[in-house]
């Protein structure tokens, strides 16, 4: 990963432009105008629920999909204009994994190469170290059919840097993983950001956006709702803390009303079908002053907010349907 790691970003400029970024599918609104930059070097996410516009966006980002309004620069180019100047400079992890299951796994590497017509002698030396770096080398003559979910979205992130990219796409790179898996690759995708790779990626899970994103950006519904790093979202739209209080099935939204009626209690009191979130700066307070009321909850967690509370916030929904 030599190559990667020696390069200075010597622009500050942004690498992705975007201002008022739109398509339109039909009657769908797939993504209802959108203003980001991306500085090189950062690792920006788009955290949003199912169709929310997450790959639409990366797809026109990934110069594969033309946009039907506003502007998009990629590393300064149009990608209308420079489709493949701007492809070759990109590493795309698309959200179904398209590797060739009929090749070994460092097969898929070299043929993958050859379109970027790099030279053979280089395509097989990058191919070796980018399967150490993603930790298959004794994979390296498996079918790819043969790998985990992990090994394979590991070696779909390894293709992707075959090119040495500047700019790296990941549409959900962990969804459907197991935990264990999900935490290799996510000390792969840091390994990447230290190395001072610009990445860019999507994800419906608040954890990964808190592991890996410098900045995001809320979207749903194709807009944006929100956008800062995930410590500054936190501040702004939630409170330090959140009291989960269940009451058995039939009675949070009983217990909810009543909590909402304990003077100066919280911020904010959000009620969902199996607890109620009590958001508080003192949650062992909240619990305390919901416990002297008279309720009697069946299970209580204080814990940090997070990303998932600022989504609750913003649209009323959960991340996860
Ligand atoms: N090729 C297409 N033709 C028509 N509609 C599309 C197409 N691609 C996406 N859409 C619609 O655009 C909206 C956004 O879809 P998109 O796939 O971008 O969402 P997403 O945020 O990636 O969702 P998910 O988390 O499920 O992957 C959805 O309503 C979807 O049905
Ligand atoms: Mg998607």
């Amino acid at each position: 990963m030599s190559h990667a790691l020696s390069r200075v970003n010597d622009v500050s400029e942004p690498v992705i432009h975007a201002a008022g970024l739109t398509k339109v599918y039909g009657d769908t609104v797939a993504v209802g105008g959108i203003d980001f930059d991306v500085p090189p070097g950062e690792s920006f996410g788009l955290l949003g629920p199912n169709g929310a516009g997450k790959s639409t966006t990366m797809r026109m980002v990934g110069a594969v999909s033309t946009r039907t309004a506003g502007e998009l620069s990629i590393l300064g180019l149009d990608p209308d204009q420079h489709g493949p100047e701007i492809r070759a400079q990109l590493g795309v992890v698309p959200q179904q994994d398209n590797l060739d299951m009929e090749l070994q796994a460092r097969e898929n590497l070299l043929v993958y190469g050859r379109y970027f017509g790099l030279p053979r002698r280089v395509i097989a030396q990058r191919a070796d170290e980018l399967l150490a770096f993603a930790q298959l080398e004794d994979k390296a003559k498996s079918k790819v059919d043969d790998l985990s979910g992990g090994m394979k979205r590991r070696l779909t992130i390894a293709r992707a840097l075959i090119n040495d990219p500047r700019i790296l796409l990941l549409d959900e790179p962990t969804t459907g993983l197991d935990p264990q898996a999900r935490h290799i690759l996510w000390d792969r995708l840091f390994r990447l950001k230290e190395q001072g790779t610009t990445l860019v990626l999507t994800t419906h899970y608040m954890d990964e956006a808190e592991q890996l994103c410098d900045r995001l950006v809320v979207v749903d519904k194709g807009r944006i709702m929100a956008e800062g790093s995930p410590s500054a979202l936190i501040r702004e739209h939630s409170t330090r803390e959140v009291l989960e209080v269940r009451f058995g099935s039939d009675r949070n939204a009983d217990a909810a009303k009543r909590i909402g009626a304990i003077a100066g209690l919280g911020e904010r009191i959000e009620e969902l079908p199996d607890r109620v979130l009590v958001y508080a700066d003192n949650g062992e307070h909240a619990l305390a002053a919901v416990i002297e009321s008279g309720l009697e909850p069946v299970t209580s967690l204080v814990r940090r907010s997070s990303l998932e509370d600022v989504f609750l916030r913003l649209t009323g929904r959960s991340l996860i349907e």
